[in-house]
């Protein structure tokens, strides 16, 4: 089994800036990871962190500078999958050392922790909202499900491939989910999809399967699936997740900070 601390959508911005003019999000990244250093020995023993992509907010490279002193702070092996807001360049540039990270072009990947396959998607489409997952990487999860067998399996993400019935966030979801259903229906064991992007908690089945979205570890969107709903974020709840794939495996909601809102983007 591996027990992985799930992060998501950290959206740093270079210091001095502001994510969306309101949010602080080097202090706030800064905030969470002393509560969870505080909580590591409560959460026992962990395999390492896998960030669900928006590490940065502006896709600056000072802005994965902060967002890597602080995930490092945690001592633990880092898998990192970008999002609609990492620039692919500088997110290379940031964790280039990872030993998952590929050296160039779409960042697939496939880690094996402990009995367990880890395995990272691109979604990114530079300056685009929504996600889209591309012939290579749904060629990548075919090849890495089968090396798996029915080892513990778990597929991480940034656009989950699920619907909120949050508008404005459904508009830029991942494009094509439904290319997912096949691939995953030859996997030799049940599959745990992880992503983030919809800053809350939201899970559903696919067949054997289940997908599950982290909170932010910055901000959250509300659940308000009316067409005039407002368009914007509330400072939380946040938190993130725990992931664990052993035979009676939970994926669990570790919350960090209520908050207040709505703040426009
Ligand atoms: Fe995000």
């Amino acid at each position: 089994m591996a027990r992985l601390l799930q992060l998501s959508d950290l959206h740093v911005v270079s210091p001095g800036s502001l994510a969306s003019g309101v949010l602080d999000t080097g202090a706030i990244l800064r905030r969470a990871i002393d509560q969870l250093a505080n909580k590591l020995d409560a959460l026992g023993p962990l395999d390492g962190v896998l960030v669900t992509g928006d590490v940065s907010d502006d896709g600056s490279h000072e802005s994965y500078v902060v967002a890597r002193a602080e995930l490092d702070r945690l001592g633990l092996p880092l898998l990192v999958v970008p999002g609609n807001h990492d620039d692919r360049a500088a997110f290379h540039a940031g964790f280039s050392d990872l030993p998952a990270m590929p050296a160039s072009g779409l960042i697939d990947w496939l880690q094996e922790v402990g009995d367990t396959f880890v395995i990272g998607l691109d979604t990114l489409v530079e300056g685009k909202g929504g996600g889209v997952l591309r012939r290579e990487s749904l060629a990548f999860l075919s090849v890495a499900l089968s090396e798996a067998g029915s080892r513990p399996t778990v597929v991480a993400l940034h656009h989950p491939p699920l619907r909120t019935g949050i508008r404005f966030m459904d508009a830029i979801g991942l494009e094509n989910a439904s290319a997912l259903w096949p691939i995953l229906d030859e996997a030799g064991g049940s599959v745990t999809v992880v992503a983030g992007h919809v800053h809350g908690i939201y899970q559903r089945r696919i067949g054997r399967h289940l997908v599950a979205t982290a909170p932010s570890i910055c901000s959250a969107f509300a659940l308000d699936i009316r067409t005039d709903a407002p368009v914007g974020f509330f400072t939380g709840p946040t938190g993130c997740a725990l992931i664990d794939t052993g035979p009676e495996g939970v994926w669990s909601a570790i919350p960090l900070e209520t908050g207040e809102g709505p703040f426009p983007f």
